[in-house]
C-alpha cells in the first residue's frame, strides 16, 4: 500500500531529489504541497482501451500486442488493453498479450453483466474494470434505470467478478456528475462486495481542478479501498485534474499515451508522470526516459500525429529559436527548459528561423565542425533571417550550405566526385550497386548490396570511400505532389569512432535513388573536408 506523506517529507520536491540537476520547476510549488498526497501512485494505461475509442483510431492484433509490450517495458502496472466483449479481434489481442506474461496487469473492461465478465476472464486477464453510469442524466437518459437498480448491478458485477478470481476495479460513469451521497453509497457498496479499487472518472471532462480537490477529499471519507482517477481533456483540464485528485489522496491515474482517448481525449500518460514527479515528488514506476520513444511509436502505430507543441513529447518541446533563448540555453538550459530533454528521452533542437541569433548559428555550424569568422557569422545571421521572413525555414543542411556558400565563395574543390554509378533492383533479386569515385586522383571502384536501392547505392559509397562512415540520418520529403513528383532528400553521416564528425549533404530531384546519391555523395565530400583539417 503506498504511504501518504509525513511531515518531515511535506516540504520535499523534485527540486531536492535525485532529478534535481534535471528539473527546473518553480520554487513556489514545493509550499503547494499536502499530507493527504501519496509518495506513489500507480499509472493504469487506457491507451488500447479508450485510446483506441479515438475517432478514427482501429489498431490490428499485432499492433495492439506491440503496444502492450513497449507500455509493459515504460513500467506502468496495469494495462487497460480493451473491451473483450466488443469483439472476437479484441478476445484475441487479449489472449496473445496474456501469452505474453507481462509485468504489467492486464485488464478488460466490462459492463455490469456476466456476459461482458466472462469476456475478460475468459481471454486470460487478471484485472477487471466493471463500470455502470450513476449520473442522474445518464441512468434517466441512457440506462433507463433506478438508483437502487443501478447499485444492485454494480454490486452482483463485483461479486462475481471477484468470484472468477480476478483483481477487481468499479467505476461510477459520469462519476463527477452524480450526485455526492449517490456517488458514496456507491463507493460503500461496492467496497462491502469485496472490490479492490474504486475508479472516479471524469467522463465528460467538466471538473476544475479545485472541484476535483473537493470531490476527492469527500469521497476519500468513505472509499477504503484505493480510489483511482480517470479524467478526459474537453476543457484542456486532464492532467491538472489527475495531479489535483492525486493532491487529495488519489492512488492511481489512468492515462493515455500522448492523451490519447475519446473526443479530446484522457489525460497525457507523460504529462501526467512528469508533473507528479516535478510538481508532487509522486512516483511511478515507469522510466521517464522511454517517454519520447513510446510515444512516437504510439503515434506512429496509431496514425495520430503528435502536435509540435504538445508538452513533454512535441517536436517543439525542446525548441528553442530566438536569439535571446538560445543564448541562454546554450549558456544554462535551466534558463529557458522546465526540465532536461534527456529526462524525457527527447532532444534538445536549436532551430533556425527569423528569430535566429549569432549564438543559435555559430553553435549549430560547431556541430557540423564549421568555424567561422564573426565577419561571416553576422552575413549568415543576417541570410537566415532574411529567408526566414520569406517564409522558408532553413535546416541543418541548408545552414551548412549556406556557411560553404559564403566561406568558400570562390572556388571549392571536391575531394571525391562520383564518375560511374548503376543499380541492380527488382523482384526476388538482392539490390546491388556499384560505383567509381576519384578521392583527390585516385580512382577506386567498389559494389556492395542493400535491403533496397537507395540503401545498396549508399554502401557502395561507404564501401568505395572509407568503411568507417555511417548514416546517421536519411531523410526523404516529396516536394511536389503525383508519380513525377520533385523530392528532397538529406543525407547526414558520422564517422564510426568520432562522434564529433559529422556531416549534411542535401539534394532536389525528381530520382529518388539518384538524388539520394547526390545527397550522399556531398556529405562524404564534406566528411573528408573537415577529416583533411583535422589531420
Ligand atoms: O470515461 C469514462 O467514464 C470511461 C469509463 C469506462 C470508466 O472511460
Ligand atoms: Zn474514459
Amino acid at each position: 500500500m503506498t504511504e501518504l506523506r509525513t511531515p518531515s517529507s511535506q516540504n520535499y520536491n523534485a527540486r531536492d531529489g535525485p532529478e534535481a540537476s534535471q528539473i527546473f520547476t518553480s520554487h513556489f510549488n514545493r509550499y503547494a504541497l499536502d499530507l493527504s498526497t501519496p509518495s506513489s501512485v500507480t499509472i493504469l494505461d487506457t491507451t488500447l482501451r479508450d485510446g483506441e475509442q479515438t475517432p478514427g483510431v482501429a489498431l490490428s492484433i499485432e499492433d495492439k500486442v506491440r503496444i502492450a509490450q513497449m507500455l509493459d517495458d515504460l513500467g506502468v502496472d496495469i494495462i487497460e488493453a480493451g473491451f473483450p466483449r466488443a469483439s472476437q479481434g479484441e478476445q484475441e489481442a487479449m489472449r496473445k498479450m496474456s501469452a505474453l506474461k507481462l509485468k504489467a496487469k492486464l485488464c478488460g473492461l466490462a459492463r455490469c453483466s456476466r456476459p461482458d465478465i466472462d469476456a475478460a476472464v475468459d481471454s486470460g486477464v487478471n484485472y477487471v474494470h466493471v463500470f455502470i453510469a450513476t449520473s442522474e442524466g445518464h441512468m434517466k437518459h441512457k440506462l433507463k434505470m433506478t438508483r437502487p437498480e443501478v447499485k444492485t448491478k454494480a454490486v452482483e458485477a463485483v461479486e462475481y467478478a471477484r468470484s472468477r478470481g480476478v483483481m477487481v476495479e468499479f467505476s461510477c460513469e459520469d462519476g463527477t456528475r452524480t450526485e455526492l451521497d449517490f456517488l458514496k453509497e456507491m463507493h460503500m457498496a461496492v467496497q462491502e462486495a469485496g472490490v479492490d479499487k474504486i475508479n472516479l472518472p471524469d467522463t465528460v471532462g467538466t471538473m476544475s481542478p479545485a472541484a476535483m480537490e473537493y470531490l476527492v477529499s469527500e469521497v476519500m471519507k468513505v472509499t477504503k479501498v484505493p480510489l483511482s482517477i480517470h479524467c478526459h481533456d474537453d476543457f484542456g483540464m486532464a492532467t491538472a485534474n489527475s495531479l489535483a485528485a492525486v493532491r487529495k489522496g488519489a492512488r492511481q491515474v489512468h492515462v493515455c499515451v500522448n492523451g490519447l482517448g475519446e473526443r479530446a481525449g484522457n489525460a497525457a500518460l507523460e504529462e501526467v508522470v512528469m508533473g507528479l514527479l516535478a510538481f508532487m515528488n509522486v512516483r511511478t514506476n515507469v522510466d521517464s526516459r522511454k517517454l519520447g520513444m513510446t510515444s512516437k511509436a504510439v503515434s506512429r502505430m496509431m496514425g495520430m500525429p503528435i502536435p509540435d507543441n504538445k508538452a513533454i513529447v512535441g517536436n517543439n518541446a525542446f525548441a528553442h529559436e530566438s536569439g535571446i533563448h538560445v543564448h541562454g540555453v546554450l549558456k544554462d538550459p535551466s534558463t529557458y527548459e522546465a526540465m532536461s530533454p534527456e529526462l524525457v528521452g527527447m532532444q534538445r533542437n536549436i532551430v533556425m528561423g527569423k528569430h535566429t541569433g549569432a549564438h543559435s548559428v555559430k553553435d549549430k555550424l560547431g556541430q557540423y565542425g564549421i568555424v567561422v569568422s564573426e565577419e561571416m557569422l553576422a552575413d549568415i545571421v543576417e541570410k537566415v533571417k532574411r529567408l526566414a521572413e520569406g517564409g522558408k525555414g532553413v535546416d541543418d543542411a541548408e545552414l551548412v550550405a549556406l556557411a560553404m556558400h559564403i566561406g568558400q565563395s570562390e572556388k571549392q574543390h571536391r575531394h571525391v566526385q562520383l564518375k560511374e554509378f548503376t543499380v541492380f533492383t527488382g523482384m526476388n533479386i538482392t539490390p546491388t550497386s556499384t560505383v567509381v569515385v576519384d578521392i583527390d586522383g585516385e580512382i577506386k571502384r567498389s559494389s556492395d548490396i542493400g535491403i533496397g536501392p537507395v540503401d545498396a547505392a549508399l554502401n557502395a559509397i561507404r564501401s568505395a570511400v572509407n568503411k568507417n562512415i555511417s548514416l546517421a540520418e536519411y531523410r526523404l520529403s516529396a516536394i511536389t505532389g503525383g508519380s513525377d513528383a520533385l523530392c528532397e532528400v538529406t543525407v547526414k553521416l558520422k564517422m564510426n569512432g568520432d562522434q564529433k564528425v559529422m556531416s549534411v549533404g542535401k539534394s532536389i530531384g525528381s530520382d529518388i535513388v539518384l538524388t539520394s546519391v547526390d545527397a550522399a555523395m556531398e556529405a562524404v565530400d564534406r566528411l573528408l573536408a573537415r577529416q583533411k583539417v583535422q589531420e
